[in-house]
C-alpha cells in the first residue's frame, strides 16, 4: 500500500486525476470502478478539464459505479445516477452503453444485484477502482458488519451513514434507508485500487482502516490485503497517522 499525503483537497484531486488518466493512457478500454460522495468531485472536474484540452480520451472506457440508493429515480438530484451524469459523464466522451450504475429503482432488487455482479464479471472485473471512505469505514455502501459481504447486495444503511449523508437532503427523513452496493469481492478483485480521503473528519477512520486490524466492522480495513492500493489523502485526513506509519510523504 502506498500512502501519498498531499497538501490539500485540490492537490489530492489533481494527483488522483493524473493516476486515472495514466491508467486510460496505458489501457484505453479500462474498466473503471467509480465512487460518488463529496470527495471525488474535484477529481472529476480535473478529469473533465483534461478531456477538454485533449489530454485524455474516455471513448473506450467502461465504468461501474459502486452503489446507488434504493428508490431514488435519476431525476432526483441525490441519486448517484444523477450525480454521475451531472458531475462527470455528460461532460466527457464516454459511450453511454459503457456506463453501469446499479438500478435502485429496479422492481426486483435481488435480481438487479445478481445481474450487476454478472455484468462486472462479464467485463473481466475492474481494472482500476476509485474509493472514498465513510466516517464509519464503509467503502461503496459496504457498511460495518459481522462479515464482509462478497457480492453486490442490498444494504440497510447505518444510522451514521444516514446522518452523514443527510447533509445533501432537505431533511434526514428524505435519506433513503436502503442502497445497492457492489460487494467486497469485486472491489478487492480490482487490479488497482485508489482510496481518497480529505478533511479532519476522516482522520481517525483513515488511521483505523489502514493501520489497525482487518475487520468487517471497518470495511475499508480489508484493503490492507490488496496487493496494489494507492491511498491519496490530504494533510487533514492524515492527521492521526503516526509518522512511523507513513511509507511515502509528498510535501
Ligand atoms: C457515501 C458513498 C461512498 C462514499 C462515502 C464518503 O455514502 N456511498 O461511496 O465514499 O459515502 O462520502 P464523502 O466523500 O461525501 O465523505
Amino acid at each position: 500500500m502506498r500512502v501519498i499525503i498531499e497538501e490539500n483537497y485540490e492537490s489530492m484531486s489533481k494527483r488522483a486525476a493524473s493516476l486515472i488518466s495514466a491508467q486510460i493512457l496505458l489501457k484505453p478500454n479500462s474498466v473503471l470502478g467509480l465512487a460518488t460522495g463529496s470527495t471525488p468531485l474535484r477529481m472529476y472536474k480535473e478529469l473533465i478539464n483534461m478531456y477538454k484540452v485533449g489530454a485524455v480520451d474516455f471513448s473506450e472506457i467502461i465504468t461501474f459505479n459502486l452503489d446507488e440508493y434504493v428508490g431514488l429515480p435519476m431525476e432526483e438530484i441525490n441519486s448517484y445516477k444523477h450525480y454521475m451524469y451531472d458531475n462527470f459523464f455528460r461532460h466527457i466522451n464516454i459511450n453511454s452503453d459503457n456506463i453501469n450504475i446499479p438500478d435502485g429503482m429496479a422492481p426486483d432488487i435481488e435480481k438487479e444485484c445478481s445481474e450487476y455482479e454478472a455484468k462486472i464479471h462479464a467485463r473481466g472485473g475492474i481494472d482500476f477502482q476509485v474509493l472514498g471512505i465513510g466516517n464509519n469505514g464503509h467503502i461503496g455502501f459496504n457498511e460495518p458488519d459481522l462479515k464482509f459481504k462478497a457480492a453486490t447486495h442490498l444494504v440497510e444503511l447505518d444510522e451514521e451513514t444516514i446522518s452523514a449523508n443527510s447533509r445533501f437532503f432537505n431533511t434526514i427523513e428524505d435519506v433513503p434507508k436502503q442502497a445497492v452496493s457492489m460487494g467486497i469481492r469485486a472491489i478487492m478483485g480490482a487490479k488497482k485500487i485508489l482510496l481518497l480521503a480529505s478533511g479532519k473528519c476522516k482522520a481517525e477512520v483513515v488511521r483505523k482502516a489502514l493501520y489497525e486490524g482487518i475487520t468487517p466492522e471497518v470495511p475499508a480495513s480489508i484493503l490492507q490485503l490488496h496487493p496494489d492500493v494507492t491511498v491519496i489523502i490530504d494533510r487533514d485526513a492524515a492527521a492521526c497517522i503516526g509518522a512511523g506509519n507513513i511509507n511515502m510523504i509528498n510535501i
